[in-house]
């Protein structure tokens, strides 16, 4: 299902204070597939939540620190140790109640918390991820941002310095509307805002002309054939061939809505406008697709970022799998099972029940309970 070669990453051992429903745990886990399961409300997810944080991406569920924290309690820690590319290394990251938490990647103080990406990279699937397709456009932009940004810090810091200033200019409009501020202080802006959103714009269509042809084979292999998947980027204002021009381009779009956007008081064109359109066999599955192509193209999508991140990195990233085995027919189980344990990818999955996972691979897994905020290795 993706390109050929061997994980070097793994997370020996993950510490847990005060994470969510966790008041200390610490376990060492697999080289290989590791499963938690436990019933419902347990803590398999906020277990796969907090791996997911060893990347340098928020919260997979876009929670906030504060949401993470225990109840009650007033900071909460995640430790782990591992290996990526063969070298030792150690992560830990403490909120302790104020703006950012504080990230040491080896002992080294981060100033950008996704610099941890050069250590860890993760893909998670969960039930949510069938919003891909059916969403707003923000779901599709945070997927694309997530699987750019892990391959590459500097587009995390463009995209953040992007929407800070998309924020300074809403807050701008509103001034210019009650004629507390002039329109050449908005030209100002304009000149800051554009190369930025150009910038945004290249990386993401270049990132996407390497993410589709994955993603259209893996899809065209799961419908066995019979069904195409593309992709196109849907910019918020008109775009010329030749990126020579595109600053000129999102310049004149920003003058040409001016006026709406005063009146309305937010910039309406740029990046954070744009959209990830989704065609199965040419029509758009926002509007057609079904239940099980929904799923399809979610998880097409996933695999691809995991061959995305390969291509980038020469090492796949952790893979997570948030209660996703049952959603997938027995034959796919067992094949991305298989494909992911033949290129020694470090697993976690979740699930309430073990009868979703192959007898034939059960040797090669760890197994975890999970229960009230504890976790133990057990053998069946
Ligand atoms: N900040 C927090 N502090 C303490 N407990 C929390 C916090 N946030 C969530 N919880 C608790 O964590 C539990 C949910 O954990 P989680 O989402 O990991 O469940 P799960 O095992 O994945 O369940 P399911 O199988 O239903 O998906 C709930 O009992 C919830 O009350
Ligand atoms: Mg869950």
């Amino acid at each position: 299902m993706f390109p050929w070669g061997r994980a070097l990453v793994e997370i020996k051992s993950i510490e847990l204070v005060h994470f969510r429903n966790y008041e200390q745990v610490k376990v060492p886990f697999h080289r290989g597939i590791n499963i938690f399961v436990g019933s419902n409300g347990q803590g398999k997810t906020n277990l796969l939540e907090a791996i997911a944080l060893l990347s340098g991406n928020g919260s997979h569920r876009d929670a906030k620190d504060t949401d993470m924290l225990s109840w009650q309690k007033d900071f909460y820690r995640i430790k782990a140790e591992g290996l990526t590319f063969n070298h030792p290394f150690q992560i830990d990251l403490l909120y302790s109640g104020e703006k950012r938490k504080k990230v040491q990647l080896n002992g080294r103080t981060l100033k950008r918390i996704y610099d941890l990406s050069e250590a860890v990279n993760t893909v998670i699937f969960s039930p949510e991820d069938l919003a891909l397709v059916k969403g707003s456009p923000s779901e599709r932009r945070r997927f694309l941002d997530r699987e750019i940004g892990q391959t590459s810090p500097a587009y995390c810091d463009v995209l953040q310095r992007y929407q800070k200033a998309i924020t300074q200019r809403n807050a701008l409009l509103r001034r210019i509307r009650q004629k507390e501020a002039t329109m050449a202080e908005l030209d100002l802006w304009d000149e800051q805002v554009a190369p930025l959103a150009v910038e945004l714009l290249q990386r993401r269509l270049d990132s996407i002309a390497k993410i589709a042809p994955y993603a259209r084979q893996i899809y065209n292999s799961l419908s066995e054939g019979k069904e195409e998947l593309d992709l196109t980027y849907r910019s918020s204002f008109p775009l010329q061939y030749d990126r020579n021009y595109w600053l000129d381009d999102y310049k004149k779009a920003l003058r040409d809505r001016r006026s709406e956007e005063i009146i309305r008081q937010v910039t309406l064109v740029g990046p954070h406008r744009d959209d990830l359109q989704l065609y199965i066999n040419k029509r758009e599955a926002k509007l057609y697709a079904s239940q099980g192509q929904q799923r399809s193209i979610a998880l097409s999508l996933k695999l691809a970022e995991i061959a995305f991140i390969y291509y980038f990195r020469k090492e796949y990233p952790i893979v997570l799998l948030d209660d996703v085995m049952s959603e997938l027919d027995p034959q796919r189980r067992e094949q991305l099972l298989k494909d992911l344990h033949r290129r020694q990818v470090q697993v976690f999955i979740t699930t309430t029940h073990l009868r979703a996972f192959p007898a034939t691979m059960m040797k090669e897994m760890a197994l975890f309970r999970v229960q009230e905020g504890r976790l133990w290795p057990t053998s069946e």
